[in-house]
């Protein structure tokens, strides 16, 4: 063979990585920068049912029949409702009862309806009428929950629901947890003399079996009428067994992200379809009677039970700092922004102040005395307030001026967070940059901000995610995010914060290509895209270490940092070629203090290769201990992998790298 062709032959190998070995050297005699400990939060909105029929524990759906609360101004037709401005959204709710039924068992006669006169109070006008003409064996009405219901026996489950009768009619309403067809009764109780006016009526269920696709029902056995309102079902055992809460199993993944922050509520939703339809946080505090609920712009109706309070509460639970994010004004920009005028923005800006009261002011403040009255005297660890989402345009940067002069002198330990890089004649200190799109894009910016104007604002990530060619949610598209991370670690001096969206979806509703956790009623999972995440946060390093590569790497991507508390070099290496790919490191500057290294891989040999709610263990992080050199690493990276290597060090005076 002449030498053109050997020598073709080993760039074609090289090229695909075939024989090839990379060497990188990592200095960790030299200065690295800190890397941010804010570095990985978590984002929350309430879209594909996030909250509602997820996170929030709430089992009853549409529980105030609210569910026909549209945007002021908007109509409904088919499947769309449509804004004044023209902006049409699906709706995913059937009719005006949506997730109620007329129970009727051995000949019951009757039905149920939406009523508005005579309601329980001014924010939840609508209740329902129960009349039965013909008792039968059984007569009443039920609902099935978010695509049933999740009973497990033995558990204690709080029952709660308003009613009254016509005048002084005393009733005897018999509530029960039981099968889909009602067949089987696994909990039940007589609730006596239930009538007159409004009257909240309460009481605990266990069931004798369990059933995941279990429904309420609460019957009567005479004909008669019977009104209904906020009728409510909790599991006993929420997250912290907090009332009005969250589910545990669900809270466990958010708290395995180890999440430096939360942003609430949004996302779009912070605007709405139309100002009305805007996320107003004073409806989603209090008592669950007195919340007002919403059609949201992603299709379903939202009670505001996991509202405001319940989110700060999440934050102190979690031991994560509250990022929340106000209306600048206007509504969604995407959607048609409808404007408020000009002067009633200093509303808006009393609204956020407001907001901030709430969570920060003292118990004799306005605000602060209503927390302490929801049952949280101590102030919530609230640290960002951002202005407005993928908000733009002239009207923004005149408002967020008018924003950030308030919130500025009045609260200086908050974080002003805008959605503009500058404002004229203002002052931006955090911008919020949001990046979704395909694999290639995610890559190509492991050097974005390589550039970044260290003297301008910090950058908060505040959205980003692979949602173009990965399928759900597939290994290649992690694996891409996972070099788009590094990208951010490496130059977390300006880019401290960042956040995945969308954090949920239920598998009943998906209005999102991909996200992070899914979820039924009874089990949770989390995309190749929470793995990723989850280790880059379990293993966030306090230090960046220098790391070179000595020859043009295809494929290969690299960091490294060290851990001051547990005198760790941390490696990341992402593999996101088909072929496998050899690397030798060469350490400068430090001693190794063992033989062996952590390696914690997540890998697949199909890159298409996803977790669901049946097979959610299909590509999941593989924890081992691995031979290493003196001062040296050789390894082989599978093709489409993620490997995190964690080396102790011997610290020593000489040993230790400067900044260590
Ligand atoms: O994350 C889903 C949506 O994407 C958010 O609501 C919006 O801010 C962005 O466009």
């Amino acid at each position: 063979m002449n030498k053109h062709i050997i020598s073709a032959i080993l760039l074609i190998c090289s090229a695909f990585g075939i024989f090839a070995q990379s060497t990188f050297t990592i200095d960790a005699s030299q200065t690295g920068i800190a890397i941010s400990p804010r570095l990985y939060g978590i984002f929350f909105e309430e879209i594909n049912h996030a909250g509602e029929g997820g996170l929030y524990a709430e089992m009853v759906q549409n529980r105030d029949f609210e569910i026909t609360s549209i945007p002021a101004g908007s109509n409904m037709g088919g499947n769309l409702v449509r804004t004044k401005d023209g902006w049409q959204e699906r709706k995913v709710f059937g009719n005006e009862l949506h997730g109620w039924s007329f129970l009727s068992e051995g000949g019951a006669a009757g039905d149920i309806r939406l009523q508005h006169d005579h309601p329980l109070n001014g924010k939840n006008p609508a209740s329902m009428r129960l009349i039965v003409t013909k008792a039968g064996s059984r007569s009443g009405v039920y609902n099935s929950g978010f695509w049933g219901m999740n009973f497990m026996q033995g558990e204690t489950y709080n029952l709660a629901f308003y009613a009254r009768t016509s005048g002084n009619k005393k009733l005897d309403v018999t509530v029960s947890l039981e099968s889909p067809n009602g067949n089987r009764i696994y909990a039940e109780k007589k609730m006596a003399k239930v009538g007159g006016d409004w009257q909240k009526y309460e009481c605990q269920l266990v069931p004798t079996a369990s059933d995941n696709l279990g429904r309420l029902a609460l019957t009567i056995s005479q004909p008669d009428t019977l009104w209904l309102d906020v009728v409510s079902l909790f599991p006993q055992k929420t997250y912290m067994n907090r009332p009005n809460g969250l589910r545990a199993d669900i809270v466990q993944m958010l708290a395995g992200l180890k999440p430096a922050f939360v942003r609430f509520p949004g996302g779009a939703i912070v605007g709405g379809m139309n100002l009305d339809n805007r996320i107003q946080w004073k409806n989603s505090i209090g008592d669950i009677s007195q919340r007002k609920g919403t059609m949201n712009l992603w299709g379903y109706y939202t009670t505001n039970g996991l509202g405001y309070h319940e989110y700060l509460q999440l934050c102190e639970d979690l031991k994560a700092d509250a990022l929340w994010v106000c209306n600048p004004g206007f509504s969604d920009n995407y959607r048609k922004a409808q404007y408020c005028k000009p002067e009633e923005v200093q509303l808006y800006v009393q609204e956020a102040l407001d907001a901030l009261e709430y969570a920060l002011g003292p118990v004799d403040s306005e605000w602060g005395a209503k927390r302490a009255a929801n049952g949280h005297p101590v102030p919530f660890p609230l640290k960002y307030i951002e202005i407005g989402n993928e908000a733009s345009g002239e009207v923004y940067r005149t408002n967020y001026k008018l924003f950030y002069d308030a919130i500025r002198p009045k609260y200086p330990q908050v974080k002003i967070i805008s959605n503009y890089r500058s404002i004229p004649g203002g002052v931006v200190e955090i911008r919020d940059d949001h990046k979704y799109g395909s694999p290639e894009s995610f890559i190509k910016a492991f050097n974005q901000y390589d550039n970044a104007d260290r003297k301008g604002p910090e950058i908060y990530v505040g959205e980003y995610g692979c949602t173009d060619g990965v399928g759900q949610g597939n290994l290649k598209g992690a694996l891409a995010e996972a070099v788009y991370l590094m990208g951010l670690e490496k130059n977390s001096n300006i880019v401290t914060m960042s956040s995945y969206a969308p954090l949920f979806f239920h598998v009943n509703d998906n209005a999102w290509p991909v996200n992070m956790i899914g979820f039924d009623n009874q089990s949770v999972f989390g995309r190749t895209s929470y793995w990723v995440n989850r280790m880059m946060a379990e293993n966030r390093p306090d230090f960046l270490v220098n790391t070179q590569s000595a020859d043009s790497v295809k494929n290969l991507f690299c960091i490294s940092g060290y851990d001051k508390t547990t005198d760790e070099i941390i490696l990341k290496v992402v593999n996101t070629g088909a072929q496998s790919q050899k690397a030798a490191f060469h350490f400068k500057g430090i001693r190794f203090a063992g033989q062996t290294a952590t390696s914690i891989t997540l890998t697949h040999a199909d890159c298409t290769a996803e977790n669901s709610l049946f097979n959610p263990n299909v590509v999941i992080p593989q924890k081992s201990q691995v031979s290493i050199g003196k001062a040296n690493i050789e390894r082989e990276f599978s093709p489409w992998s993620f490997t995190i290597l964690r080396v102790k060090i011997v610290k020593s005076k000489t040993d230790k790298p400067t900044n260590i």
